[in-house]
C-alpha cells in the first residue's frame, strides 16, 4: 500500500536543502499580517528541520502573486531572527542567496504566484526550483487541492515528504471522512455555491442531519418557491430538488434580512420582501438545533453562517459557543470561520481547526488532495 512519509522520516538533514511549500497566504493590511494562524501552524515544521541543521528554504504564494510577502518576515523574526527574504523565486540571484545559507538558516523565496510557470503547472519552471534543493516537503494543506507546479509536480522531481501540520490535517479530517462516529451532524454554508456541491452530495450519504446556512440556504428557499428577495443564489444550473427531498436537511425557519435602507430584522422565511437580502440565520435556529448539537458525536462545519464580512455574525458566534461546549469530534474550517474562532479564542474547544478553506472542503468530500497524492510512494 502506499504511504506517505513525513519529516521525521527524513534520516539524517543536517546541512541538507531542504524547499518547504508553505501556506502563508494570510490576510495583511497596511504590511501587517492580522490573522497568524497558518503562519503559526507552519513554525514546528520549519522549528523541527531548523533545529536538524538543514537549510530551510520556503515558498508560499500570496493572493494572486502581485503582493509581497515581507509582512509575514517581519511576523516570523519573532521565531526565527536568522530569516531572510528574497522578491525572487527562481534565477542568479536567488541561486546566490541560496548557496551562501548555513545550517539551521531560512530564506523566504519570493511570492511564487507571481510566476506564471505554478498555476500553469509548468515542468521547467518546477525544475528550476527543484535545483534550489535536495528534499521537498509540503506543509501547504491549504493550497494542496491545487494542481500547481510546487504542490504537484515538485513532490516528483524530489524526495517528497510532508510536513507536522499537512500530517496533522489528514490524521484529523480522516477522522471525518473514514467511519466517523455517529450522530454526524454537518453544517455547510457560506457565499460560493458550486464549491460547496460535493460537499453536500457527500453529507447527504454520510451525516445524520445536514444544517445548512449562506448562498446555499438561499437557493434551497427559491428553488421551495420562497421569496429571497435580493439574496445571493446560484446560477440555477444545478437541480436542488433531490437534495430538498433528504430528510436529513434542516432548514432554519427564521432569518436574518437587510431592507434596501440598511436597516435589518428577523423574520419567518415566508416574510422576506423582495427588496430585502438575507443577511443570517436568526439567533433563535440556533437555539432549536443545540440538542441536535449536544447529542452528535462528530460535527463538521464550514462556512460562516451570514454575511459575515458585513458584520453579521450573530449565529455563527452562537453556534460556535454551542459546538464547543458539545463533547462530539467537531472539525472546523474555512478562512472566515477559523478567523471568528481566533477572535473568540475558543481554538483549543474543537477537536480540530483545519487551515484550509478551499482545500478543506475538497477533502471532506473526497478523503484526499492532489497536493497530498503527489506525496505518496
Ligand atoms: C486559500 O486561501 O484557501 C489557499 O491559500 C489557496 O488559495 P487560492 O484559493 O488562491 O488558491
Amino acid at each position: 500500500m502506499k504511504k506517505i512519509y513525513s519529516v521525521k522520516d527524513i534520516g539524517n538533514i543536517k546541512g541538507r536543502y531542504v524547499l518547504l511549500r508553505t501556506d502563508f497566504n494570510v490576510p495583511i493590511k497596511n504590511n501587517k499580517v492580522v490573522d497568524t494562524f497558518r503562519i503559526d501552524a507552519a513554525l514546528p515544521t520549519i522549528s523541527f528541520l531548523v533545529k536538524k541543521g538543514a537549510r530551510v528554504v520556503l515558498l508560499s504564494h500570496l493572493g494572486d502573486g502581485t503582493e509581497s510577502l515581507a509582512p509575514v518576515v517581519w511576523y516570523m523574526k519573532k521565531k526565527f531572527p536568522q530569516i531572510l527574504h528574497t522578491e525572487d523565486v527562481v534565477g542568479e540571484s536567488v541561486i546566490s542567496d541560496v548557496e551562501s545559507m548555513k545550517n539551521g538558516d531560512v530564506l523566504l523565496l519570493g511570492n511564487v504566484r507571481k510566476e506564471i510557470g505554478e498555476t500553469e503547472n509548468n515542468k521547467v519552471f518546477a525544475l528550476a526550483l527543484a535545483g534550489l534543493a535536495d528534499i521537498y516537503v509540503n506543509d501547504a494543506f491549504a493550497v494542496s487541492h491545487r494542481k500547481h507546479a510546487s504542490v504537484t509536480l515538485l513532490p516528483k522531481l524530489l524526495p517528497a515528504y510532508a510536513g507536522l501540520q499537512l500530517m496533522s490535517e489528514i490524521t484529523h479530517l480522516q477522522k471525518v471522512t473514514q467511519n466517523p462516529k455517529t450522530p454526524l451532524v454537518a453544517i455547510l454554508s457560506g457565499a460560493k455555491f458550486n464549491t460547496k456541491l460535493p460537499l453536500i452530495k457527500e453529507y447527504l450519504k454520510k451525516a445524520d442531519h445536514i444544517i445548512v446556512a449562506g448562498a446555499l440556504l438561499n437557493s434551497l428557499l427559491k428553488v421551495r418557491g420562497y421569496e429571497v428577495g435580493k439574496s445571493l443564489v446560484d446560477d440555477g444550473s444545478v437541480d436542488l430538488s433531490k437534495i430538498l427531498k433528504s430528510k436529513k436537511l434542516i432548514l432554519p425557519e427564521d432569518v436574518t434580512v437587510e431592507d434596501k435602507e440598511g436597516k435589518s430584522r428577523a423574520v419567518a422565511i415566508s416574510q422576506v420582501l423582495s427588496n430585502d437580502t438575507i443577511v443570517d440565520i436568526a439567533p433563535n435556529f440556533i437555539t432549536d438545533i443545540a440538542p441536535l448539537i449536544q447529542k452528535a458525536k462528530t460535527i463538521v462545519w464550514n462556512g460562516p453562517l451570514g454575511k459575515y464580512e458585513d458584520g453579521y455574525d450573530k449565529a455563527t458566534k452562537l453556534l460556535l459557543k454551542t459546538v464547543a461546549s458539545s463533547k462530539a469530534y467537531s472539525v472546523i474550517g474555512g478562512g472566515d470561520t477559523v478567523a471568528l474562532v481566533s477572535k473568540m479564542k475558543l481554538e483549543k474547544s474543537f477537536g480540530f481547526v483545519s487551515t484550509g478553506g478551499g482545500a478543506t472542503i475538497d477533502f471532506l468530500a473526497t478523503g484526499t488532495l492532489p497536493g497530498i497524492k503527489a506525496l505518496e510512494r
